[in-house]
């Protein structure tokens, strides 16, 4: 048994470990492209929408898991600005899984200290949905613990494009000359300015893009393809694709 073996098999579903150690090698902010969950209802005969239910229940084991282990951030692409391009039926039913994940989970949630929030254009979704994300948000807002973002309605360029604007509105007001805009000024107003940028970028399904999730956030981001789709994921692939992150030699363009 390989060392990552044990100490995997030995901080398994702990709270109470060696910080010191796991602050150490967890990866703080680990970012997820849910994919897949079309191809594995395809493949067992099932509508798209078993699909999205199984994927639904990985994403719960996950989130178990990524609390579990300590993670700090985990986010986790629930539903893009192209997603729109599906047809109706598939979109209503993606929106009312999202009702029923924060309807069933919420408790389990607050018990665990987690801390729920969104990226994404929250607008355009159901006004039921609305209702039930901010509830879920505003029950979760005082917690300290895990912080879960769903991207949902989310796009990365069109975050950037709107953080772009509210520094643009900055220099109007004279607050800010165009040749002061900083790195930091961008990444301040974008939406995930209060998290780090990801440490870990997981896809599942097998295919190697990143569909408009975090570009500017995943600059110097680990990422992991793997083959299973969502629905097939489970606590032990998640562990594995820590495992993988931990060989990585991470240089951020310097010299070891
Ligand atoms: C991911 O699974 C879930 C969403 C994008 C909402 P897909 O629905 O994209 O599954 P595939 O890629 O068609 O198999
Ligand atoms: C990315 O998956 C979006 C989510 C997982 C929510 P897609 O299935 O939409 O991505 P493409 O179309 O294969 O690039
Ligand atoms: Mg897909």
């Amino acid at each position: 048994m390989g060392v990552w073996t044990t100490l995997f098999r030995k901080f398994r579903g702990r709270r109470s470990y060696d910080e010191s150690f796991l602050a150490e090698h967890i990866p703080a902010h680990i970012a997820i492209i849910m994919d897949g969950n079309g191809r594995w209802a395809r493949r067992r005969g099932l509508p798209r929408a078993a699909g999205h239910h199984a994927g639904m229940l990985a994403m719960r084991e996950v989130i178990r898991a990524a609390d579990d282990w300590g993670v700090q951030v985990l986010t986790l692409y629930s539903f893009s600005t192209e997603n729109w391009k599906r047809p109706r039926q598939e979109i209503d039913y993606l929106w009312q899984l999202v009702d029923e994940f924060f309807q069933l989970d919420i408790e389990e949630l607050v018990e665990r200290n987690v801390c729920i929030k969104i990226i994404g254009d929250e607008e355009q979704l159901p006004e039921v949905t609305q209702a039930t994300i901010q509830k879920a948000r505003n029950q979760t807002i005082a917690n300290t613990g895990l912080v879960v973002q769903f991207a949902l309605n989310y796009g990365s360029r069109s975050e950037i494009v709107k953080a772009v604007q509210t520094v643009a509105r900055r220099v109007e007001r004279n607050e800010l000359r165009a040749s002061d805009i900083t790195e930091g000024a961008i990444a301040a107003a974008l939406e995930t300015a209060d998290v780090p940028d990801p440490d870990l970028l997981i896809r599942t399904a097998g295919d190697q893009r990143v569909s408009n999730f975090l570009l500017w956030q995943i600059a110097y981001t680990e990422f992991v393809f793997v083959d299973e789709t969502w629905p097939e994921f489970t606590r032990t692939h998640f562990e594995e694709s820590i495992k993988t992150y931990l060989t990585r030699e991470r240089r951020f363009g310097g010299l070891k």
